[in-house]
């Protein structure tokens, strides 16, 4: 038996026997989709451009059309990118009651348009926007790329931002709390496309693990996570979900004729 099936079987006995499973995502579940992830590889988008420049607030201060510019670019890529089976995948687990949350640090949204219910966003979502403005609180979803940027608050004129969490700033700790919670109830997680080396973030996965859970992650290559991992299935996220969708159906299926 390959060690990939032999890895596909164990997580399916993890996914199948846990009574609360969550799953915690990064940019490499929205690879196949052909929205770039910030590393692994050449074409990431930290091998091209500098964060300092485009995802800090000091980089919107000094030049906020240039922050603009970067994220339109990524809209633009990701309103053409469609989910995934691995999207898809967390979206039927979650159907089937086997699911019962997804926190991914993406903010391209297409957890939702694969039809996931239960997301937290962690680092916002790339179509929110809010008001630079501290003592103004606008907050908008947009419908489509901004043709104006940067973009003006309607209440106050100030400049619009997008409403994601840069680098140096605290993450919304209500998201936090919310996403800490679920861990803490987690029996087992699966934890798919994430370089595992940006907190608070990646103490997710950990805290399943510290409290006895079952760490089961996909990825093409090793990253902060796979140390403590207890189940590594080395592939692309869409095959490996569309396999362990597949086995997990027919489980399910068995148990249903078998009563
Ligand atoms: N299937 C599975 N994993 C993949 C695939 C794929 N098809 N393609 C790439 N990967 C893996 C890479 O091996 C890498 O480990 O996805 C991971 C992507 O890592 P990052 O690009 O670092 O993305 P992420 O972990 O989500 O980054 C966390 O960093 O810059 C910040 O805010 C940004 O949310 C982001 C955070
Ligand atoms: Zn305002």
């Amino acid at each position: 038996m390959s060690t990939y099936v032999a890895s596909i079987l164990r997580t399916v006995e993890i996914i199948m026997s846990s009574k609360y499973l969550i799953a915690f995502t990064g940019a490499g579940i929205s690879a196949e989709s052909g929205v770039p992830t910030f590393r692994g590889s050449p074409d990431s988008l930290w091998s091209r451009f500098k964060p300092e420049e485009l995802a800090t607030p000091e980089a919107f201060l000094r030049n906020p059309r240039r922050v603009w510019e970067w994220y339109v670019w990524r809209m633009s890529i990701i309103k053409k990118a469609k989910p995934n089976d691995a999207h898809l995948g967390l979206a039927r687990l979650e159907e089937l009651g086997i699911l019962k949350c997804v926190v991914t640090q993406n903010v391209d949204g297409l957890h939702s348009r694969a039809g996931s219910k239960y997301i937290i966003e962690l680092h916002g979502n790339i179509w929110r926007v809010k008001c630079s403005n501290p003592s103004c609180n606008y907050k908008a979803i947009l419908e489509d790329i901004p043709k104006e940027i940067p973009p003006k608050c309607p209440y106050c004129s100030s400049l619009l931002r997008p409403d994601v969490v840069w680098f140096g700033e605290p993450l919304d700790p209500e998201i936090w709390d919310r996403a800490v919670n679920e861990a803490s109830k987690a029996d087992a997680i699966l934890v798919i496309g994430t370089s595992g080396v940006v907190y608070p973030a990646a103490y997710i996965p950990l805290i399943v693990k510290e409290r006895g859970g079952k760490v089961i992650e996909v990825n093409i290559s090793e990253s902060g996570i796979t140390p403590y991992a207890d189940v590594f299935i080395k592939e692309k996220a869409s095959k490996a979900l569309r396999d362990i969708v597949r086995l997990c159906e027919e489980r399910i299926n068995a148990r249903k004729a078998s009563t």
